[in-house]
């Protein structure tokens, strides 16, 4: 079975051949009616609609479909506990992150504005004002100008509502295999995300390779099943989605905006960025997805969403601060790791100081139990602060880098920026360098915890994704990286955050089959 889309694509050509037999041969009313009919197929049903026909029916048939490049089990996400140093490679890929941030946000609002205007001389124009609370809209796609509410009402068969998906909670769903499969994915098309920053468009950056849209995560014992944004808007209906930590954590928002937004009319859907809050909102639904930056959770002076580029980073035992924006919250996923591996040791303030009276008096802790207590103070404030009949919480394990290609048998590589596949060699353990000590630290925390959270253990199945970062095909300082630069992948290959479409959609999938499995209320 193929899509229905291919099919109607396939119709097109041979009837036009049988046009011109037709013609010659004089025996035009068969051939006249066989060539409306496809021309009926062509336009009255746009490739949209074709599509979403094509994303339901075949959602379940791609299994079969899907070429199974890799047949092996994957290990499970095994804590090993070795010793990490420093390694120079990730600290190069980190100040890049750094530098790049403080200029970054400025420069992709103004970007996602220019795009507006180029794509409809007619959308808004948004003033773009430093410090001030800015809406933006996606410039509008044919697919939503073309759905109204009002259709919407007319078919209520196909609003999956109050739908419960069956992935049962015992699954251990990380432990699995990636599977190439070109149908089912990338579940939606970079080009008809408008929300996303140039940071992350790889293949508007220049990328030429797109296999690494393409792998579906299969976990051993059951299924995940695709991502659906009609069911999960419906989970979203009147409440609050946040995530909260680093870059990594805004990368995995960015592709959940994408996985929400295409079912969402143009015109009834926004995202605003003011001061450490990026906010998407979907107006039908009155919900938001959201991403609040706090790179440590706890206070610490890398706070400020712009100018975080400290060389002198200093984290603090306080985060009621940032804790009283995460309240009320409906869905809450945490992450933080990035930042951590910049020095084997952490500068921790002493006492419950902050530091907004200029308190400096710190002392150097090991980052293995630095991480522990600032997890500890999360914890405590999760159990302190937040219901769990309410609140669903997630915290996202490690997200991996790949500095080094000898890591995976490659001595010609180039950090990540040669690999367009995931490791496909699985008969030994991988080192990717990750600290693997910090996630047995996240283990334990969460274990320790009466209020239950939702680990979602994505370390082990993304150190095999050394084919999805964003290598030269990304921003630095807020600017696309000159051809120079991308020549020098060396210097400039961004190795720790991942393109979209991409790794972190399936991130989010775990996530997904998490809040829709649970029974209605
Ligand atoms: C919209 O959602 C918020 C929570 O995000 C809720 O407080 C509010 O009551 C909702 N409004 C309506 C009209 O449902
Ligand atoms: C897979 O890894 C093993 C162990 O490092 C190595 O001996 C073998 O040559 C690799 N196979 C391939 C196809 O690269």
């Amino acid at each position: 079975m193929r899509s229905p889309r291919r099919r109607t694509l396939v119709l097109a050509p041979k009837t036009l051949s049988m046009k011109n037999t037709a013609r010659k041969n004089g025996r035009n009313p068969l051939f006249l009616f066989l060539f409306t009919l496809s021309l009926f197929f062509m336009f009255v049903y746009n490739e949209d609609i074709i599509k979403s026909i094509a994303d339901y029916s075949l959602s379940s048939s791609s299994r079969t479909m899907s070429q199974e490049l890799s047949q092996q089990e994957l290990p499970t996400d095994k804590p090993r506990h070795e010793e990490h140093l420093r390694l120079p490679g990730i600290i190069d890929g980190l100040e890049d992150e750094e530098e790049e941030e403080g200029e970054e946000i400025g420069q992709v609002q103004q970007k996602i504005v220019e795009t507006t205007s180029a794509n409809d001389p007619a959308a808004t124009k948004v003033p773009v004002k430093v410090d001030v609370p800015r809406v933006l809209r996606a410039p509008p796609t044919v697919a939503a100008a073309k759905m109204s509410h009002g259709d919407e009402k007319r078919r209520p068969e196909a609003m999956p509502q109050r739908l419960v998906l069956n992935v049962p909670e015992s699954c251990d769903l990380f432990e699995g295999r990636w599977v190439y499969d070109d149908v089912s994915y990338p579940i939606y098309k970079e080009r008809e995300c408008g929300f996303l920053t140039e940071q992350v468009t790889c293949t508007r950056n220049g990328r030429r390779d797109d296999t690494y849209q393409k792998w579906r995560w299969q976990p051993r014992d059951c299924d995940l099943p695709r991502f659906d944004a009609r069911v999960m808007l419906e989970r979203l209906r009147g409440k609050r989605l946040m995530f909260v930590g680093d870059s990594l954590n805004r990368n995995q928002w960015e592709s959940m905006v994408c996985l929400v937004q295409s079912v969402i009319p143009w015109g009834k859907k926004t995202l605003t960025k003011s001061g450490s809050f990026n906010v998407f909102r979907a107006e039908e639904y009155n919900a938001t997805v959201e991403f609040y930056w706090a790179p440590f959770l706890v206070e610490s002076n890398a706070d400020d969403p712009k100018v975080h580029s400290i060389p002198d980073r200093i984290i603090t035992n306080s985060i009621a601060k940032h804790g009283k924006h995460w309240k009320g919250v409906d869905y809450l996923i945490f992450n933080t790791y990035i930042w951590w591996m910049n020095t084997p040791k952490m500068k921790v303030l002493r006492g419950k100081g902050t530091l907004d009276r200029g308190s400096t008096d710190y002392t150097r802790i090991e980052r293995t139990p630095a991480y522990r207590r600032v997890l500890k103070i999360w914890a405590r404030w999760v159990q302190r602060n937040l219901n769990h009949k309410k609140t669903m919480v997630f915290f996202m394990s490690l997200s991996p880098n790949h500095m080094r290609p000898l890591d995976w048998d490659s001595p010609d590589g180039i950090k990540c920026a040669m690999e367009t596949m995931p490791v496909m060699n699985i008969s030994h353990p991988l080192e990717m360098g990750t600290d693997w000590r910090l996630f047995a630290v996240e283990e334990s925390v969460i274990r320790s915890m009466k209020f239950p959270v939702s680990f979602i253990k994505i370390t082990g199945l993304s150190e095999y994704r050394k084919d999805g970062h964003t290598s030269v095909h990304t921003l630095r300082q807020g600017k696309l990286l000159t051809p120079e630069q991308q020549a020098d992948p060396a210097t400039y290959a961004d190795c720790i955050h991942w393109c979209l479409p991409g790794l972190p959609d399936t991130w989010n999938e775990f996530v997904y089959a998490r809040i829709a499995s649970r029974p209605w209320r």
